[in-house]
């Protein structure tokens, strides 16, 4: 099994067009440059439009790719690895990456390994964080998906909870929407929450009632109903900008209780010394200082920098890098797969008492 010692990664799964380099370091690969091009079009349409996605990737992605070289100082012949994200995403911006990196590796006889987006999320505080391995609780959080995982080992994750309905980051943007926000949600939010009066609004902390029950939906999730529940007082408002900043705290007061809860009867259920926050929703703050509040002396609250939890290539590098040293590369067969499942997850309950 070949370690690498130059890795290129690519991320094009949704609205960012990133590259990045890792070089072999001491204690694992050490990110050497990440660039990141946020496609801003998408704001004017108050969501992703895949195929303008898709178009700015293919007249983005070589510039990105070259920055990101020069970045690291390194010339494309020295690159001896290409990882890329092979899914989940919109198919059409995947396309773009996965062929790129195919072309690329065969171009210059380098393995190449397709990675799944969640487990780069999963892998991005490892570059921050060289010291954390399994086992720990993750809770990934994105626009996409919404994961409370139990990782065993590196490639072997069991999966305890999932979303019925909305993910995380997808209830944010949609509140956002309907306070006016603008696209994304989440960030702008919780700039919003911030101002906002906590208890004005009560807002239901939906499936939170599960966790004292030993059954299938102990750590479900589901969002929908907070959405409505929000709309509805958006709707009973008479006066929308008085009430805008009570009702996004009301609301990020309702999400990040139940994720919180969630995650920490998980970790201490299972004994498990670490907490991983991963996915755009991670960055918010309010969800940090919640996990950190409600585990203090039981666990460790570990999550990457802003710029590593939301899309990019540096974590996609990290996840790749890991499977390529254990010899996973794919050919030229490599596909991109909107609904790629994800590798090592174990879906099959396990009774919640017995040992790791
Ligand atoms: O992981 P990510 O960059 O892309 C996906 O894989 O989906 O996550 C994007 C999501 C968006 O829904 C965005 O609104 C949310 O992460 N997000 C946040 C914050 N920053 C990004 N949600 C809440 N608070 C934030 N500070
Ligand atoms: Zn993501």
């Amino acid at each position: 099994m070949t370690v690498p010692g130059t890795l290129l990664a690519i991320e094009t799964s949704c609205d960012e067009t990133s590259a990045a380099v890792l070089r072999r370091g001491a204690a694992g690969p050490a990110l050497a440059s990440c660039v990141i091009l946020s496609q801003d079009v998408h704001r004017i349409f108050g969501g992703v439009v895949p195929e303008l996605a898709s178009r700015a990737h293919l007249t983005t992605l070589g510039p990105v790719v070259d920055q990101a070289l020069a970045e690291a100082g390194v010339s494309l012949e020295e690159v001896d690895a290409i990882a890329v994200t092979a899914g989940p995403g919109l198919v059409g911006a995947l396309l773009v990456g996965v062929m790129y990196g195919k072309t690329l590796a065969r171009r210059l006889g380098v393995p190449l390994h397709g990675v799944h987006h969640l487990e780069g999320h999963l892998f991005a505080p490892t570059l921050e964080h060289p010291d954390l391995a399994p086992p720990f609780a993750a809770l990934l959080v994105s626009g996409g998906h919404t994961l409370l995982l139990e990782v065993q080992e590196w490639g072997r994750y069991r999966l305890h909870g999932t979303t019925r309905d909305d993910a995380a980051g997808e209830a944010f943007d949609k509140v956002g929407t309907l306070l006016g926000l603008g696209y994304p949600g989440g960030p702008a939010l919780e700039r919003l929450a911030a101002t906002g009066r906590p208890g004005r609004y009560r807002f239901p902390r939906p499936m939170l009632d599960t966790l004292g029950h030993e059954g299938p939906d102990r750590y479900t999730f589901s969002f929908s109903g907070l959405k409505t529940a929000v709309l509805r007082a958006v709707q009973a408002s008479t006066d929308l900008d008085a009430d805008r900043a009570d009702l996004a705290r009301g609301f990020q007061d309702a999400l990040v209780a139940v994720l919180v809860e969630k995650a920490a009867m998980l970790v201490e259920q299972r004994d498990l010394p670490v907490l991983v926050l991963g996915g755009g929703v991670a960055c918010n703050t309010a969800l940090r200082d919640a996990a950190t509040a409600r585990l203090a002396g039981t666990a460790r609250v570990v999550t990457a920098s802003h710029r590593l939890n939301t899309d990019n290539a540096a974590m996609i590098g990290a996840a790749g890098w890991r499977r390529l040293s254990e010899g996973e590369r794919h050919d030229a067969d490599l596909e991109a797969r909107a609904d790629l499942p994800f590798p090592g997850l174990l879906t099959s309950p396990e009774p919640l008492g017995s040992p790791r």
